[in-house]
């Protein structure tokens, strides 16, 4: 039994987030959590909301609350969310509790220690309106790589490249909207990263398996040379320059900048899940303390993927401690809304509460996750979704169920038929089946989600095709104990399908196993081979058919999502 420690991107406390932010993070580290549990690991697989920052202050500004309450009660919405969608964390903690100042303090003052901080003075950008340093997304302008005219302070979203808000041209605030800026000087601390270039250079070439997106991006940004980085902020609301309670002199109106301590909030959820479960964080954490042994997962989107491979590792290497560092990195590129972007700020996509309100997760995580944006930006349309759930989830698999279980509660009755034997058919099904479920299990090993994806959909498709073939509704007429045995195959075909779908589709998987009253816990544990799965039911079983599992979409349902989202 292996240890995996799993994080996917923690996500901005500003709003609940939609399914391009889904996808692109906390659902592919679900799917892969959930695989690697069934294979009876020890999985923990933590995130949090990453709570401060100008994203923070600006959204709580918006909402016209308090930003300790605004927090609150987002972390709130996104924690019921997540759990609606059947995303299975061990802990969905929050960067602005006390772990994370604890050791966001604690990575500062070692780096520090070890001549990788520096004070230096900084040139910003001060609203003379505002009255105040305007970090971040505090302003806004134009971008100097792309001429987008709302490129943010931090970075610019039509480019992706990331900035100094004093390069932006035509600056403004983005709270007043006041052009009346200029630049003055304030004091930062600043992270030596050019200093780790070589460690990081070598470490990041360590990790020869990485996928090819995260090593390319890494490799640019290792290529374009590090460079320092400022870790403080003029904010208020945030992770206060302070070391075991003590304000650093001259930064008692500071804060660390949220890159710097949303990544140690990996760490710090850790902590709040040990402390809320009796639990040993250091035995994921630290390598002096267990976890050499751990393998530890990383999921994000590409904007994400620099401060994973080269910022956050500066934290924790310059640290000189014996902390764990990421061995697998799945980076995902975007996925769209109809070619253009999702867009929290401008509210342009579909968000998680919405699609459950029309929907249930299963459908959304299984059209997510058989198209994730894997190899290049994918585009999400209503009219694919539909077409998705209707062939894969309706015709291919709901039917196939429902087909079965119909037709031998009237033809055989509520018990797993037990008369008549396999023969070749179902020996063919069993070579095909173990095939594709090697297959299968090695692509969801190599978080290759969409090959997967498009492998348990040919495993569902042979099931159908078998049964196509052993055709037991007319097979009944000239030999009974031989449809007798073709449809105990296909009762037995359920339970696999079921522990097989469990990691993408949960709640369907689990109604299946409640068809014939197994514990999802115990009956989804990885399927060894095709043999002993089609073998589990010998006959005498009971069982009842359930409701339809999926139902399709309708052309008239799509017509008015189109019109409720603005799909264009
Ligand atoms: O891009 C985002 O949504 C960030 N909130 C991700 C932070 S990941 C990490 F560093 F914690
Ligand atoms: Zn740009």
């Amino acid at each position: 039994m292996a240890r995996i420690l799993i994080t996917s991107a923690i996500p901005y406390i500003n709003g609940i987030k939609h399914l391009g932010n889904l996808v692109g993070s906390m659902l592919p580290a679900d799917v892969y959590a959930r695989f690697e549990r069934q294979r009876g690991h020890e999985v923990l697989y933590i995130c949090a909301t990453d709570e401060h920052g100008t994203p923070a202050e600006l959204a709580a500004r918006e909402a016209g609350q308090d930003v300790a309450d605004y927090c609150r009660e987002q972390h709130e919405i996104q924690a019921q969310a997540g759990e609606a969608f059947g995303l299975s964390f061990d802990h969905f903690g929050r960067s602005s509790n006390p772990p994370n100042h604890r050791l966001t303090q604690h990575f500062a003052h070692v780096l520090e220690d070890n001549g990788l901080i520096e004070e230096r003075i900084d040139r910003q950008i001060y609203s003379i309106d505002d009255e105040r340093f305007l970090p971040d997304r505090y302003v806004e302008g134009t971008c100097p790589h792309c001429g987008y005219e709302k490129a943010r302070g931090d970075q610019c979203d039509n480019c992706g490249r990331l900035l100094d808000p004093i390069d932006l041209k035509n600056p403004y605030s983005s709270i007043s909207g006041s052009h009346n800026v200029e630049v003055r000087e304030t004091k930062h601390l600043h992270l030596l990263q050019a200093k780790m270039q070589d460690r990081i250079a070598g470490w990041v070439e360590s990790k020869t398996d990485w996928p090819q997106l995260t090593k390319s991006i890494a490799g640019k940004w290792l290529k374009e040379g590090l460079r320092d980085r400022s870790i403080t902020r003029d904010l208020k609301w945030g992770v206060p320059v302070a070391y075991k309670g003590e304000p650093r002199p001259g930064f008692e109106n500071k804060v660390f900048y949220v890159w710097f301590d949303a990544p140690i909030a990996y760490i710090a959820a850790t902590e709040e899940w040990a402390l809320a479960n009796n639990e040993n964080w250091e035995r994921w954490w630290r390598t002096d303390k267990g976890a050499e042994d751990v393998k530890y997962v990383q999921v994000m989107g590409k904007d994400n993927v620099a401060f994973h491979t080269v910022s956050f590792p500066a934290t924790l290497l310059g640290s000189e401690e014996p902390w764990k560092t990421v061995d697998t990195l799945k980076s995902l590129n975007w996925l769209t809304w109809y070619g253009g972007k999702f867009s929290t700020s401008e509210g342009r996509g579909i968000f998680m509460d919405q699609a459950l309100e029309i929907l249930p997760a299963d459908y959304w995580r299984w059209t997510l996750m058989a198209n994730a944006p894997e190899s290049d930006d994918a585009s999400f349309t209503l009219e694919h979704f539909a077409g998705v759930v209707n062939k894969d989830l309706a015709d291919v698999l709901g039917n196939f169920v429902n087909r079965i279980t119909r037709f031998c509660k009237a033809r055989f009755g509520e018990e797993v038929p037990a008369e008549g034997t396999y023969g070749d058919n179902e020996k063919t099904l069993i070579t095909e089946l173990d095939r594709r479920i090697g297959a299968y299990t090695g692509y969801l090993e190599e978080m290759e989600f969409r090959k997967a994806f498009a492998e348990l959909r040919s495993i569902w498709v042979s099931g159908n095709e078998y049964l196509q073939g052993a055709a037991p509704w007319t097979m009944i007429k000239e030999d009974k104990d031989k449809a007798a045995a073709s449809v105990r195959c296909a009762l037995n075909l359920i339970v696999l399908f079921a522990a097989l779908s469990r990691p993408v589709i949960p709640f369907a998987a689990d109604k299946m196993f409640a068809i014939f009253g197994l514990d999802p816990e115990e009956a989804s544990h990885w399927p060894e081979g095709a043999a002993a799965a089609l073998s589990r039911f010998k006959g005498g079983e009971a069982f009842t058919p359930s409701d339809v599992l999926f139902a399709k979409i309708e052309d008239e349902q799509v017509e008015a999502w189109r019109q409720k989202f603005g799909a264009e």
